[in-house]
């Protein structure tokens, strides 16, 4: 089963991936985690070219470009390999993302976008996604208490660095896609604390196991 886990920054993805991680493996299941941009050994190349402030000058095309890239290959060296293997993989963001921030974010066209993923994901979407959906002032607080206290102030800061304004539309763009794919993309508030958010999230991914 392949799972992604979409929203903008400080929502709280990798925290509700690592308990839903615990949750499925005291299942029985075996459990692959892994994230994009960055999720293959290639791909770690490209995350640390997209993500680095120095690189304020690259193109919205190019950066496009290089997050089909590190795509294409997470999913032919990783997910693909996985579920064949028969784990469960949870993505901590996935093709949607590229709508939502290169899309409603930068101003491309969401549906070019669409077709471009096509190519990159080559058949492979995922059965269930879910979006922690939250207001871009708490996201964005968190995102930076979580940067300073990791110390990462500059390395990985170009996208906490875009304006509320960015991350807004990023956020509505989020939740468009998810009222145009309600059989695979379900909305989960991501305010309270992970521990009240954990149910939530499980209870989505049984509906989906008995469905
Ligand atoms: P990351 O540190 O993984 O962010 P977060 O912790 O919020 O998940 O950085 C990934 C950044 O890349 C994030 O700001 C969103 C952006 N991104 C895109 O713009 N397009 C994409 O297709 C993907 C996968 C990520």
């Amino acid at each position: 089963m392949f799972i992604t886990f979409e929203g903008i920054e400080g929502t709280g993805k990798s925290t509700q991936i690592a308990l839903l991680k615990e949750y499925m493996q005291a299942r029985g299941e075996r459990v692959v985690v892994t994230l994009e941009p960055g999720g293959s050994r290639i791909g770690a190349e490209l995350r640390r070219v997209l993500l680095a402030l120095e690189n304020r000058d690259l193109t919205s095309q190019a950066e496009l470009f290089l997050y089909l890239a590190d795509r294409a290959q997470h999913v032919a060296q990783v997910v693909r390999p996985a579920l064949a293997s028969g784990a469960v993989v949870l993505c901590d963001r996935f093709a949607d993302s590229t709508v939502a921030y290169q899309g409603y974010g930068r101003g491309m066209d969401p549906e070019l976008l669409h077709r471009l993923n096509a190519v990159a994901v080559d058949g492979l979407w995922p059965e269930l996604t879910i979006l922690l959906d939250l207001d871009p002032v708490i996201g964005l607080e968190r995102a930076v208490a979580r940067n300073l206290s990791e110390g990462k102030t500059n390395a990985e800061g170009r996208f906490e660095a875009e304006s509320l304004a960015f991350h807004s539309r990023v956020r509505e763009g989020f939740l468009k896609l998810a009222a145009a794919h309600p059989e695979r993309i379900s909305v989960v508030d991501a305010t309270g604390t992970p521990e009240e958010i954990a149910p939530r999230v499980r209870a989505l991914v049984e509906a989906r196991l008995h469905a």
